[in-house]
């Protein structure tokens, strides 16, 4: 007889744990299938937690060679320590992991570690077990797509998960794609010391960005020294004795180049990983990008099956895996779960951070949109002038008839910080006129984001 629950989550990552977690809090009795020796994910493991440790480890050296004699602080012989610095990661990583086991022990959650494959459409198998449940949730989230003629071997060619744990600090660092994770682990290894080259196949970086700021965060990572060539595509790899020779091609046609490294990460997106679910025996849809299809509630085609986070459309976001991992688990408990995908932020967390939320301009664009635009710059904020981070600026779009908030898009230092305040005012539909009426304390960043509020209808006080 298959063990039987409430409800079974494959995968235990943001989207997976969090929809035990809350499905269990409702009182339903909850297993989650994670194949991994550890729980978290992605985004524990390989993604979010471990990327952020090194990414401020690196600050942390680049501000001290760089940044703190602007302030009359001096060090000398300013090195790093690698082994150290990877070390640190991995205890955050482990306290984290660790963390979520704990969860699901207070919880009482069962974790069933192995591979899930579907049995029938309210049944998996385990290794040779069989559980039951009355609803199955496939959280199983996304892996790195790979590149044709650029073979992964997680040494001189590398994903992120090769990124993070790099024995050494590459001479020169070839990252193709300039999204999320180029940027991001290129800028790590750019400040501990590596020539970091960004191919990239579009004639701009991350193409979900506001195409204003994407030019001033191009603009930024250049005087950090990360080189780009936009409008180029890989079109080949080979190792050689000392690294690896990659062909480039202008994306639009013309002739090869050949570009040298010593670590090659390949960075051009994400895809849905839904392997050895064996969703075929149950008829599972999925759509022409290989996600789980689902309607508005997280159900799939079929009944009594579910499906949240990277593996579904939307934004590849840990938080936005959360949001439906609650969202679903109040659904089955018959209540009222929803996601506002209007409200999601999402932030690229190099130095300064590039942080956003709703539509931006392009979008508006298209769509024929009406609407005004209020700016303001970093450079006329008092704190940033005493933090000596006066890069990059606030930019809020709002209604034109209305007023009410449509996107706003902030670079700048803490930028992922300061969004909070502005999901909120797009979750409570919030005009312009509100933030800037609202008292932001002095001296903050934040009133950086009062006075583009201001600017929206031309009353900024300070520019
Ligand atoms: P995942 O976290 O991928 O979890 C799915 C789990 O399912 C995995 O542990 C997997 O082992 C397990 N699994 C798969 N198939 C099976 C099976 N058949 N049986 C049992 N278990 C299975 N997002 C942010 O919001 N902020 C960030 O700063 C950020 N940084 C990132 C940095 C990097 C380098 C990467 C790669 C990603 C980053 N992300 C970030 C994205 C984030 O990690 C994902 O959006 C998030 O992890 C998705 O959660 P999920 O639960 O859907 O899937
Ligand atoms: P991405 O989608 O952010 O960026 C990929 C980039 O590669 C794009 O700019 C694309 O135009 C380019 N590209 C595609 N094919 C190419 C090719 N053949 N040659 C050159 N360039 C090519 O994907 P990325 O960086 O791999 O990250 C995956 C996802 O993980 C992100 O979209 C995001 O959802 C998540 N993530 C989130 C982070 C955060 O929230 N801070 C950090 C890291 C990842």
């Amino acid at each position: 007889m298959a063990e039987q629950y409430d409800v079974i989550v494959i995968g235990g990552g943001p989207g997976g744990y969090v929809c035990a977690i809350r499905a269990a809090q409702l009182g339903m009795k909850v297993a989650c299938v994670e194949k991994r020796g550890t729980l978290g994910g992605t985004c524990l493991n390989v993604g979010c937690i471990p990327s952020k440790a090194l990414l401020q480890s690196s600050e942390n050296y680049h501000a001290l060679l760089h940044g703190f004699a602007a302030h009359g602080v001096m060090a000398k012989e300013v090195s790093f320590d690698l082994p150290k610095m990877m070390g640190h990661k991995d205890e955050v990583v482990g306290a984290n992991v660790k963390g979520v086991e704990f969860l699901f022990k207070k919880n009482k959650i069962t974790w069933i570690k192995g591979v899930a494959s579907f049995k029938s459409a309210g049944s998996v198998t385990v290794g040779d077990k069989e559980y039951a449940a009355k609803h199955i949730v496939i959280a199983t989230g996304s892996e790195s797509v790979p590149l044709q003629g650029v073979e992964v071997d997680e040494k001189s060619i590398v994903t992120s998960t090769g990124a993070i744990a790099l024995e050494s600090v590459p001479k020169h660092l070839v990252v193709i794609g300039g999204g999320y994770i180029g940027l991001e682990l290129g800028s790590v290894w750019r400040r501990l010391g590596a020539e970091v080259t960004v191919v990239e196949f579009l004639d701009r970086l991350v193409p979900t960005m506001d195409g204003e700021i994407a030019t001033a965060f191009q603009k930024i990572l250049v005087k950090s020294g990360v080189k780009f060539k936009l409008g180029t595509k890989v079109t080949g790899a080979v190792k050689t004795g000392s690294g690896v020779s990659l062909t480039l091609e202008p994306a639009k046609g013309g002739s090869a180049e050949t570009l040298d490294a010593d670590v090659v990460l390949v960075a051009i997106g994400r895809r849905a990983h839904t392997e050895a679910l064996g969703l075929d025996a149950v008829g599972v849809a999925i759509d022409e990008r290989g996600r789980v299809k689902t309607d508005g509630h997280f159900a799939t085609n079929i009944p009594g099956i579910y499906a949240i986070g990277d593996v579904i459309a939307g934004p590849m976001l840990a938080h936005k895996a959360e949001e439906e991992g609650v969202a679903l688990a109040e659904l089955l408990a018959g209540q009222a779960g929803h996601v506002n995908y209007g409200a999601i932020p999402g932030v690229v967390y190099t130095w300064p951070e590039v942080a956003s939320v709703g539509k931006t301009e392009e979008e508006l664009k298209a769509e024929g949109a009406a609407y005004k635009v209020g700016k303001f710059p970093f450079m006329a904020n008092g704190r940033a002038r005493a933090m000596g981070d006066t890069d990059g600026f606030v930019k809020i779009l709002a209604d034109r008839t209305t007023d009410k908030l449509l996107g706003v898009h902030i670079i700048g230092p803490d930028a992922g910080t300061m969004i909070a305040e502005l999901v909120l005012a797009i979750e409570f539909g919030a005009s312009a006129e509100d933030i800037a009426r609202t008292s932001h304390a002095h001296p903050t960043l934040n009133e950086a984001v009062k006075e583009a509020a201001m600017a929206v209808d031309g009353w900024a006080i300070h520019i």
